[in-house]
This record gives C-alpha cells, structure tokens and sequence, in this order.
C-alpha cells in the first residue's frame, strides 16, 4: 500500500511537480499580505488583549457551545461595514466557500463557476449534489449561453471572484448582475483579492462597482489584504440565516476564537483608514506590469496586485525562479494543477510592505533575464 503512495509522488516529482514546504528567503513576492497589515502593531496587541481576556479557543461549534457575544457584535459590525443585512464568519476562506457552494447545490440546483474560479469553489461542488457548469473565463457572453439552457424556474448559482488569484485580472462584475436578473440566478462574488485593495475604503469590487445591491452573497477572507486569518459570508438575513442551518463547515466545526474575530474587525479598521496602503500597491503594481509587459513578459490582463508572468512550461517558469532566486527575488512558481497545462507562471505578489527599490531591481533583473534568453 505504502508503494503505491511512493509510487504517486514520485511521478510527480518527474513532472517537476512535486510540492514542498520552503520558507521565503530573500524579498518575498509570494506573499498575500497585500496591505502590510501581518506584523502591524496595533492589530497584534487588540488580538492578544483579546486573547488574554476571553481565551485561545472556543468551546465548539456555534450552534454548540462556541457561541459568544463578541461574534455576534462583530458580525453586526463587519455586515454595517459592507452594507449587507446580516454577516456569517467562517474558519477562512476555504471553509466558507465549501459551506456556501455545497449549501446551496442540493440535487436540483444549477452552478455556473468562472473556468479559472479557486479549488475552494469546485471541492465545494464535489460536497454538492447539483449540476455544475463551467464557463469561460470572464466571459459574460459564454455564461448566458450556459444560463440559457436551463429551465426558468431552476434553482442557479453563479459564483465568481472579483479579483482571479492566479491571473490578477477583474470579473465583468456588472454584466455578471446584469444576467443574474436577466436569469432569475443568485450572484456570489468571491473578494478574497479585492477585499482590502479596490473599492473605496477597500470594500472591494461589488461596492467599486456600486453593485451592493446585486450582488446577493459575498466572501471577504482576512489572511490575505487584511493580514490576519479568517473569512466572512456577507448577504441578507434570509440566505445567512440558510447557511447557518445548511453550511456544513460551519455547523460541524469549531468556531474561531473569539480574539482572532477581534482581529478581523481591527484589521478592517486600520485596513479602511490607511488609504495610502492600497494607493500605493495599485501605483507599485501598475509601474511595475508597464515596466516588464515593455520588456517583452505577458501579463495577461493583471490590472492589480497580482502579477502573472507568463512563462508557458515548467521547466521555463523553474529556470526564471531559479534566476531570480540567486538574485534574491523569492517567487512562486505557478504550476499545473494550480493553473491550466502550458499556463505556467511566475505569480509576483506586490505589497504595501514592498520597497520601491526592491521592487526596481526585480524588474531589472526579469529585464536581465529575458535579454539573455
Ligand atoms: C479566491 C480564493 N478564495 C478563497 C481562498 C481561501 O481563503 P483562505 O486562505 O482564507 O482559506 C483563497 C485562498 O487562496 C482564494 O484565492
């Protein structure tokens, strides 16, 4: 039996896609701590006191014991902040998309998912029963076709991200609106990359776009812009109150405790009044794509934070990390089955925490790299 495990990794390390855990070394540009909030200060010490008052754990489930005022309150804060009804926290991102996906697709449901949307969204269609359909990539015209051949009374369920975590291009988030009217379907937008970054006060692309009204389910995830770790469902009261009697990750797991909840909360504090974090990561960002798309890289439509650099094989992408390695660039070198075959990347993550020198030499660097090929 044992043999066969071996046997399966070592065929992946053939392919050269073989997973490991490394520590960054050098200047990280993997990291998703876009606004520079992990190590700051103030958020830490609101956590620890919060910690230190009411424990590091929770007793168990929500609906057993782990409940607690302090996520009653911020959930009534965190939904006041985003404009919804009501607000649902969740373990992290992963945990909140399996609840909302497998929640809502029971076996006569229909779910339209971006071909590009995270793994979180499509394990969470492996717990459901409904029928999944794929459409292309930011495609509005591919997603009605698809929504066209389904019966007008069937239950449907678009689920998009805002922001792709792979590609750092944005969804056509108001012709996504547009059709979930058209269609009678629910709109869920994944924020986990906007949240924090665009929007004004970093609300995200639903509120950018003025879409609060028409988008009926949204996740904010807090390890990522806001520095800290744990997720949130945000929509009205009737469909939070759905996911809290259908959402199986949240009825069958151990709630956050309730200092990490006060994190979330200060974080989207300190995230909202300090508009120059997400000012300058578009401007670092923006520079940094014109300077290397100049050089000859691809970067696919990136308009963000995310960089894509688009190398096509493995071999290639190892050969520039590698490169950039040696230099001292940590980058993260996007392979399948993250990403299609033939689609592999370096994923360059630019944050508020970056140097504007550092991030100079890395594009001077890549400059170097594509020169000498
Ligand atoms: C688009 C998207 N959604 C959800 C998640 C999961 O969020 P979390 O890291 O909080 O589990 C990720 C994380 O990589 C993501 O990229």
């Amino acid at each position: 039996m044992l043999q066969i495990i071996a046997n399966k990794l070592a065929e992946k390390q053939k392919q050269g896609l073989l997973r490991s855990l490394n520590r960054p070394v050098g200047i990280d540009f993997t990291n998703n701590d876009y606004l520079g909030l992990a190590n700051h200060f103030e958020i830490a010490k609101t956590a620890a006191d919060a910690y230190i008052k009411n424990g590091a754990g929770s007793k168990g489930s929500r609906l057993l014991g782990g409940n607690n005022k302090i996520f009653e309150e911020i959930e009534t804060w965190l939904a006041n902040w985003k404009g919804t009804e009501a607000a649902l926290i969740f373990n992290c991102g992963y945990s909140a998309n399996l609840g909302v996906i497998s929640a809502f697709c029971d076996s006569k449901a229909h779910l339209f998912c971006d071909r590009l949307n995270h793994a979180s969204i499509l394990d969470g269609y492996a717990m459901s029963s409904g029928k999944l359909h794929r459409f292309k990539h930011n495609s509005p015209e591919d997603l009605e076709k698809a929504l066209k051949a389904v019966g007008t009374e069937d239950f449907k369920l678009i689920a998009v991200e805002a922001v792709y975590s792979m590609d750092g291009d944005i969804a056509p988030l108001k012709e996504y609106a547009n059709l979930a009217e058209k269609y009678n379907a629910l709109l869920y937008v994944d924020e986990a990359h906007s949240d924090g970054i665009l929007g004004p006060g970093g609300k995200g692309l639903t509120a950018q776009l003025g879409l609060e009204n028409r988008v009926h389910l949204s996740l904010t995830t807090f390890g990522k812009a806001y520095g800290t770790m744990g997720a949130c469902i945000f929509g009205s009261k009737l469909l939070i109150d759905y996911l809290i009697n259908h959402a199986r990750s949240f009825i069958y797991s151990t709630a956050i405790s309730p200092g990490a909840a006060v994190a979330m909360q200060k974080a989207v504090e300190v995230a909202t009044r300090d508009n120059f974090r997400r000012e300058s990561v578009l401007k670092m960002s923006a520079n940094f794509r014109q300077k290397i798309q100049e050089a000859g890289f691809d970067c696919l439509q990136s308009e963000t934070q995310i960089v894509p650099v688009m190398l096509g094989t493995v071999e290639k992408t190892q050969k520039c990390r590698d490169f950039l390695l040696e230099k001292g660039f940590y980058t993260a070198c996007i392979r399948p089955p993250t990403v299609p075959n033939g689609t592999s990347r370096l994923r360059i993550n630019i944050t508020a925490a970056h140097k504007e020198k550092a991030i100079e030499n890395l594009t001077e660097n890549l400059i170097l790299y594509i020169q000498s090929l």
